[in-house]
């Protein structure tokens, strides 16, 4: 029986959709309320058992490192200043028996190059794949509930949602068959293909479980939809060889790589925030 112990976060995108917020620094470090994108998932990482956090970073790579280090000074100041609940608040942005490596992607050539960037620290293991910037609200966390899908079936697994028609070349897009509640066999995956074309409206969203077969794969895709090396392409090949699933996890999806649902999640978990969400949501009352 395998477990899934390491998970790979691609943030060496361009995040043009953000520009000029994402002139000096990564997407995943805007935040959703007060705390980083890239923290919601690394947080979904722990909670489902993953103890290594693979970083693929590119240009303004620092603020993702220094968020995860340890920071001395503002520490020592914290602590002088007596403000406890705050130095906790920093101190366990990564709990300790947690490790975070950082691999440089030089060129953003594509989520799939980003991936198989991760190959030297992944090696011959299954892992976790999360895109920060899909943020998703479970009960259960997602990786964990997709983890414990993993442990029953042992292969290649997709985090996929409905979409409407309209909006499939936004999405790699599944057809499948139904294997049990909310879990689906996989027979064709397509990169952005448009509504009249499209197999299904089953869209890929940014959670997967792969094996380490993937990176055979990887290596051979050629750029594909936007000249970029597609992940979508590689997995295609993989399921020629290996089971491949597709899970509706059970959570709302924002996606924060869009402006719209940037805000919709600002929305959201403002609403939710135990210091917020009265007064907020009195003063989303009054604006409406
Ligand atoms: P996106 O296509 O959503 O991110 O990639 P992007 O390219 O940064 O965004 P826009 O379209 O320019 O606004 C999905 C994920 O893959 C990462 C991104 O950081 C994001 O988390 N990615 C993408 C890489 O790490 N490397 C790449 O070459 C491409």
């Amino acid at each position: 029986m395998k477990k899934i112990t390491k998970a790979v976060f691609p943030v060496a995108g361009m995040g043009s959709r953000f520009l000029p917020a994402t002139k000096a620094t990564a997407k995943e470090m805007l935040p959703v309320v007060d705390k980083p994108l890239i923290q919601y998932a690394v947080e979904e990482a722990v909670a489902a058992g993953i103890t290594d956090m693979v970083f693929i970073t590119g240009r303004n790579k620092r603020a993702i490192e220094d968020h995860f280090d340890k920071a001395y000074e503002l520490e020592a100041t914290l602590e002088a200043q007596g403000k406890k609940e705050l130095l906790r608040i920093v101190q366990e942005v990564v709990p300790k028996h947690i490790n975070c490596i950082y691999i440089r992607q030089a060129e953003p050539l594509g989520l799939g190059h980003a991936v198989l960037c991760a190959q030297p620290v992944i090696q011959d293991e299954p892992f976790a794949v999360i895109l920060a910037d899909d943020l998703i609200d479970g009960k259960v966390p997602i990786m964990k509930q997709m983890v414990d899908v993993f442990a029953r079936h042992q292969c290649s697994q997709l985090g996929v949602q409905d979409v409407p028609r309209s909006q499939t070349k936004q999405y790699g897009i599944v057809s499948a068959t139904n294997l049990e509640p909310n879990l689906e066999q996989v027979h064709a995956i397509v990169e952005k293909p448009k509504p009249e074309v499209a197999p299904s409206t089953l869209a890929v969203v940014g959670r997967y479980i792969l094996t380490p077969r993937i990176f055979h794969h990887l290596v051979n895709v050629k750029p594909g939809a936007g000249g970029e090396i597609q992940l979508t392409d590689g997995i295609a090949a993989l399921m020629q060889e290996e089971k491949l699933l597709a899970y509706r996890f059970d959570g709302i999806r924002y996606d924060c790589g869009s402006k719209l649902g940037y805000l919709k999640a600002q929305i959201a978990f403002g609403l939710k925030h135990e210091e917020l969400h009265s007064e907020f949501s009195e003063y989303l009352k009054l604006v409406s």
